[in-house]
Formats: C-alpha cells, sequence, structure tokens
C-alpha cells in the first residue's frame, strides 16, 4: 500500500498537469523530497553495456544513466524497466560521443571550426542531434572546447581550435544546435561541455598527461569558452582526465564548486569522463576508491561514468557523516533538473519514426565540408577549368578511402554514405575529362611500392596530377598522439617524386591536425587543407578543385614549421626579447662564431619566429579589398564598446566569402596580455565587384581580462585595433579607455 502511494505522489509530481506551471526547481525539489539515499546515489552511477549487467542494475535502482547504447528498441526496453519497475520510475539518460556527426558525418570540429560559420555548425549539430536521437539517445558528449597549442595531442582533432572567442562561439552554435533554441525546454539531445578544463594543455601533447596552467591562464584562456557555453545553456559539463598542478579535473572543488557553480551560477549537470574518478588513485591524489569517490563527490562531480565508486561507498559515508546529505541532495537536484528539461518525465520513450532524411543531412554536410577547405598555396595552378584541360591523375592514399576521411571519433558513422574524392570526380566530371587513377600508396603510413616510378610516369601524362595526401582516421583522435607532425609513410617522398614529373601537382591534404607541411608545399603548386571532411569529401573537395566554389575556410589553429615549434600560437605574451625576423640563422652563423650577450632576440636558430601559417589564414581564388577601415570612437569609458567599420570588395572575377578578422591589442596592463587577440569576425559573401559595409564590435568583454588582483576587469590604456584577413592584420588605429 505504501509503495502504491509513493508511486502516485511521484507520479503526481511529476506528470500532474498544473505541475506545468510549477518551476523545474519546485519538482526537482518535490521529487528529491521523497527519494531514499540509495535511489538518489543510483542517479549517479552511469553504466556502459559491455561492462554491466544494464537490466539487472537498472531494476536494482542503481542506474541514473547509461552510455552507448544505440538502438530505440534496447533503449526502450532498458527505459521502460526504468520507469515501470523502479519505485520512483525516473527515467534514463542516453549519452554517447556524437562529436561531429552520426550516421552522417560532418568535417571533425576542427574543421567546422575553419569555416568560421557558426549557423553551419548549428545546422550539423541539429541534423547530428535528430539522427542520434532517433536511434535511442538523447545525450551527447560534445562540444569538446579544450584549446591546445599542440598538433601533436591526437585530441587537436576534436577541439573547435587556439581561439578562445572562436571556440566559445562555436561551441554555443553546437550546443543550440543538438538542444534547440530553449535550454530549459530542451527540444534535440542535451549537450555536454568537455573536458573541464585544461586537458588541451597537456605536456607535450600525450595524452592524458600533467598540465600546469596559472589560475590566470586557466581564467583568460582555458575558462572563456566553457563560460560561453554555460552563458548559452550548456546542459552538462564533463570533467577532465589531466591533473593541473597536481589536482586531477574530478577532484577540483575550487574549479567546480568556486568558479563554476559559485562565480558563475551554472545550474547543469557534471559527469566524470570515462572512469576519470577512480583514476585519481592512479594520479597518487586518492588512496583507494572510497577516497576517490568522496573527493570527487565534494568536488561537485554529479554522475560517475562507469567506475562506480560512488555506487560502492557514497552511502555509508553519508551515513557516518563523511559525506554530507545536502552534497548528494545538490548533485541529484542537477540530475533531475537535466531529465525534466529534456522533458523525460513527460515522454520517457522514443517513438518510433521515420529516419531522418540522409539527403538532407548529405546536402548539409557537403556545405559544411566545402566551408571548412582552406587554401594555402596557389601559384596559378586553381582551380581547373574543366574546358581547358583534357586530363587530371588522381593520386594518393586519400583519394578512396571512404572511412580515413571522415576521421576520428565516428563509432556510429555510415561509411557507406561517404563520397570519395575519385568517385566525385568520375561522378561529376568523368565526361568532361580522361581520368587517370592510381594512388600508388594505399593508405596514408605506406612506404613507396617498388613500381612507383613506373607508375609515376603514367600519372604524369595528365595535365595535372591531384595528390590526395593526408592522415588516415585512427592516427588521431584520443589516445593516439604523434611526436612527429610530418606526413606519414612515402607520402613526402611521394610528392617529391610527382614534382619531378614537371607536371602540375595539386596536393589536397586531408588530416585531424595542423601537419608539416613544408616539405610537401615546396612539391606542390597548389594545396588544399581540408582536415577530415567527413561524408560529402568528395563533392566540396571536387567543386574547389574544379572552381564550382571558392574556398573560403581560414586556419582555426597556427601550422607550426614542425613539431619543434610546439607550442605556437597567435595569442601569446610578448617576450622581453620579441623577435623582429631579422635575426641570423643557423647557416649564416660564422665558423668558431663566438658567444654574445648583445642583441639576443627570442627565435629558433633553425625555424625562425614564424610559423608555416598564421592562425586565420587561408587563400581565395578571388580577390578582397579592404577599405574606409575606421573607429566609432577613440577614447571610451569602461564597459563601452568600440564598432569598427570597412568597406570590403570583392575584386576578383569569382564569387566568394571573406572571413574578415579584427584583432585587439591591450597594451600595457598589470599583468602581460596577448600581443593580439581576435575581438571580432564576420564571414561576408560577396559577387564579383560587389562591395559591402562590414561592421565589426569590440565588445568590453574582449577588452577584459583577469588582472594582477585576479580581478575581472578593463584598465585603462591604449588599445591596438589590426583588421585583415588573417592573425597578421595590419595596425588600423588605436583606441584609449
Ligand atoms: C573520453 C570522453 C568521452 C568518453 C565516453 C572518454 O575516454 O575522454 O571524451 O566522452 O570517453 O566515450
Amino acid at each position: 500500500m505504501k509503495r502504491i502511494l509513493i508511486i502516485a505522489v511521484a507520479f503526481l509530481i511529476a506528470a500532474a498537469p498544473s505541475f506545468a506551471q510549477v518551476s523545474i526547481d519546485r519538482k526537482v525539489d518535490s521529487l528529491l523530497a521523497i527519494m531514499t539515499l540509495d535511489e538518489k546515489i543510483g542517479q549517479m552511477n552511469q553504466l556502459h553495456p559491455d561492462i554491466h549487467d544494464l537490466e539487472t542494475e537498472i531494476r536494482s535502482g542503481k542506474v541514473g544513466s547509461v552510455l552507448s547504447v544505440v538502438g530505440t528498441e534496447w533503449m526502450n526496453r532498458l527505459q521502460k524497466i526504468a520507469v515501470e519497475e523502479t519505485r520512483l520510475g525516473i527515467p534514463l539518460l542516453n549519452g554517447r560521443d556524437v562529436i561531429h556527426g552520426f550516421r552522417t558525418i560532418f568535417p571533425i570540429p576542427l574543421g567546422q571550426a575553419a569555416s568560421f560559420n557558426p549557423e553551419i555548425v548549428r545546422e550539423g549539430a541539429a541534423i547530428a542531434a535528430e539522427e542520434a536521437y532517433h536511434e535511442g539517445i538523447n545525450w551527447t558528449f560534445a562540444p569538446m572546447l579544450d584549446i591546445s597549442h599542440d598538433a601533436r595531442w591526437g585530441r587537436i582533432a576534436e577541439s573547435l581550435g587556439e581561439d578562445p572567442l572562436l571556440a566559445g562561439i562555436m561551441g554555443a552554435a553546437m550546443v543550440e544546435g543538438f538542444q534547440g533554441a530553449d535550454p530549459e525546454n530542451i527540444s534535440g539531445i542535451a549537450a555536454c561541455a568537455k573536458h573541464f578544463v585544461g586537458y588541451g594543455a597537456a605536456e607535450g601533447g600525450r595524452d592524458y598527461n600533467s598540465t600546469n596552467i596559472p589560475e590566470r591562464r586557466l581564467r583568460n584562456l582555458h575558462l572563456r569558452p566553457f563560460k560561453a557555453v554555460a552563458d548559452a545553456g550548456v546542459a552538462s559539463l564533463m570533467t577532465a582526465f589531466n591533473d593541473n598542478d597536481g589536482i586531477p579535473m574530478t577532484g577540483n572543488t575550487r574549479l567546480i564548486r568556486d568558479i563554476l557553480r559559485q562565480e558563475w551560477g551554472w545550474d547543469g549537470m557534471i559527469v566524470s569522463d570515462w572512469e576519470s574518478i577512480r583514476e585519481m588513485i592512479a594520479h597518487g591524489f586518492c588512496q583507494n576508491e572510497v577516497e576517490a569517490a568522496y573527493k570527487a563527490a565534494v568536488a561537485g562531480v554529479d554522475v560517475e561514468m562507469v567506475s562506480e565508486t560512488y555506487i560502492r561507498n557514497l552511502k555509508k559515508m553519508v551515513e557516518d557523516g563523511i559525506v554530507p546529505i545536502s552534497v548528494i541532495d545538490q548533485s541529484v537536484g542537477n540530475i533531475l533538473r537535466l531529465k525534466f528539461r529534456l522533458g523525460l518525465f513527460d515522454n520517457p520513450y522514443w517513438q518510433p519514426a521515420e529516419a531522418p532524411s540522409s539527403e538532407k543531412a548529405l546536402k548539409t554536410a557537403q556545405k559544411a565540408a566545402e566551408e571548412s577547405i582552406i587554401l594555402l598555396k596557389n601559384t596559378n595552378a586553381l582551380p581547373l577549368n574543366a574546358y581547358e584541360i583534357r586530363s587530371v591523375a588522381v593520386t594518393g592514399p586519400l583519394a578512396d578511402a571512404p572511412a580515413d576521411q571522415i576521421g576520428t571519433w565516428v563509432f556510429d558513422g555510415d561509411v557507406t554514405r561517404s563520397v570519395t574524392p575519385i568517385e566525385a570526380i568520375r561522378e561529376m566530371y568523368g565526361d568532361k575529362v580522361e581520368i587517370i587513377y592510381d594512388p600508388i600508396l594505399n593508405y596514408s603510413r605506406e612506404t613507396l611500392p617498388s613500381d612507383a616510378e613506373k607508375r609515376i610516369r603514367r600519372l604524369s601524362k595528365a595535365d595535372v596530377i591531384l595528390y590526395f595526401a593526408g592522415e588516415e582516421a585512427i592516427l588521431s583522435g584520443e589516445a593516439h598522439c604523434l611526436s612527429s607532425i610530418s606526413l606519414q609513410g612515402g607520402q613526402e617522398q611521394l610528392g617529391k617524386l610527382l614534382k619531378e614529373t614537371g607536371t602540375k601537382v595539386i596536393s589536397i591534404i586531408m588530416a585531424g591536425r595542423p601537419i608539416a607541411l613544408k616539405p610537401i608545399l615546396e612539391n606542390s603548386d597548389a594545396m588544399l587543407f581540408a582536415f577530415h571532411p567527413g561524408s560529402m569529401a568528395g563533392p566540396a573537395l571536387t567543386r574547389t578543385i574544379f572552381g564550382e566554389i571558392c574556398p573560403s575556410g581560414k586556419l582555426p589553429v597556427t601550422f607550426p614549421v614542425d613539431e619543434g615549434q610546439i607550442p605556437i600560437y597567435y595569442n601569446h605574451n610578448s617576450t622581453g626579447r620579441p623577435s623582429d625576423g631579422k635575426e641570423i640563422l643557423l647557416h649564416d652563423i660564422p665558423l668558431n662564431a663566438s658567444q654574445t650577450s648583445l642583441g639576443n632576440k627570442s627565435y629558433y636558430l633553425d625555424s625562425g619566429k614564424d610559423p608555416l601559417f598564421p592562425f586565420g589564414y587561408g587563400l581565395s581564388y578571388t580577390s578582397f579589398e579592404y577599405s574606409d577601415i575606421r573607429l566609432s570612437k577613440t577614447e571610451i569609458n569602461p564597459d563601452e564598446s568600440v564598432e569598427v567599420t570597412l568597406t570590403l570588395k570583392n575584386t576578383g572575377k569569382m564569387a566568394g566569402a571573406e572571413i574578415v578578422q579584427c584583432y585587439i591589442q591591450d597594451e600595457f596592463a598589470s599583468a602581460a596580455r596577448p600581443v593580439r587577440e581576435l575581438a571580432d569576425f564576420k564571414k561576408i559573401f560577396l559577387q564579383p565587384g560587389e562591395s559591402i559595409e562590414v561592421k565589426m564590435q569590440i565588445s568590453p568583454s574582449a577588452m577584459s581580462f583577469y588582472d594582477i588582483n585576479m580581478n575581472y576587469s578593463m584598465e585603462k590604456g591604449r588599445f591596438k585595433v589590426f583588421v585583415g584577413k588573417d592573425s597578421d592584420a595590419p595596425l588600423v588605429g588605436t583606441f584609449r579607455l
């Protein structure tokens, strides 16, 4: 009788129509009030079907969420157990890594960032959410907002680039795409910003490694995109694997409770990373899993992914007065709040529905891929004119690699949706030009076959060679770091041999990270860089190569000359001895030169001070003229903005888009500021001859930072403004605060 009464009360609390008016927090409090300690701790436990017997565990009330259950039938079966066979019938969350698409694959996040187009990112995430929901998922572990300055780190592929403003804008667009516009009433699937925080600064670019980021830098750089998505209403957040200055992020009370919860007032749900609670033992931060559970719970980690230290230990610690019940209540409150925001109590089940249209998804994926392509070099070799050339040779390990072109983190990607470059070229231009195809290398790590030269001679008979090089998907992503970022296998050698034939070579690189491109650039008449562009790599690249569209992507990360320059990034502080690029290089040092202490600067003897390509770099087939650049004010008061206006004209012969970038430098401050930082950008599409007035804002948040006293402030003084097509943009004016 008592059980029936409780179920009835719970049902009323969750479903009564009058309840619609009551705020989610009131619903959460009411439900919490009737939960037992076991039921509460059960909500904090997340299990995986490959490791756990989900049905038994759910039935016993020990599970609040699962991950990686794919299929609505399976998920509905589990949901039915949670809803009908547990005392309170609280529905389950089902998380999955839906990182850059589900069945249809969009460019890897780093490629999406290269589009500088939040709208295309939002559309892609909305399609991914629809496809994932259709397969029983209601929560994705994305976006990843880790700022990385290290191309060796495999997970740079998943990041949204090195700039905190860009990562925040793209991350917020992804969140909106996944969740829908109203965070209180999520219409898609819940998003999860990860990894909180600093994980991208893993020492040496080796995954899971320690980070040592001081608090000012954490706040001025790594936390910024997280703040942007917290403000945009991201539903959840995942703690990172790294220890920062000795404290693993999963036990970091200061960051979670003080900054995220108290300062930011963010009320979403926090999940650990995979076993990252138990891993605090391996870190040497906890002696056993009891201590690990204690430290994570007290730090404010609401849900434990997989490692089960909560379910085994928290109850006793609460009963013994070691963990206050308020800690548990807060965490469970955060979990229930998300379940209400998702409408799970009203609609726990996935209804049978037709699969989302793959046609629409592929069209959007193609647009996203097109916008992510960056033209890095062009000596009048691109675009190809199909009416002028008679034949093209197609070669390289990425010309026909349907699984590699979709990149890392594609558990559910449908490889049969991939259209490869050779397929697209045949389909779109096979009737206009003769195509000679020979990959020479079958995969990116392969060394040159013994008959390579003979086969290359055949390719060189064509008017132009399209060389599709890069990385296999498996060479980037989690735990897939490299100490060398050069092209693998025989690819550089192949590039050289192709060039030596005297036929024009156009290199198209698809990779999960910045590559040390110098050797291959030297052997290319033109180069397109596409990261891993996803399902529609083929049509997107073919349209670009043949000039149906203009490339418009810009680099979202600095490309170093080689890994020895790492970490290298545009928004660094100035040293006391900045280089002016005129210093003597290795081969100019006279023999037996003696050491001097005069005139020394910060640079490398062998690779100088400059990267291969700066952040924001990317060429076009057309040309853009910037004119009449002016600032709205030369003096401002605190909390005022400055508007930058300019006229942009397409002075070339093709329609195309330019990404106009505005950078600032706070010249002198109580703590040194970066030499320049992106303050705003606009992506503008113009027809040939067309011009437009572009307005960009330098907002107070672009000028503010955590000062010498760790206060967030705008400091008095002069700001320099740089406007142009990349992060080397020229100085256009100054203003004073
Ligand atoms: C990764 C996370 C991911 C989780 C679940 C972990 O290994 O670090 O990013 O969301 O696994 O698959």
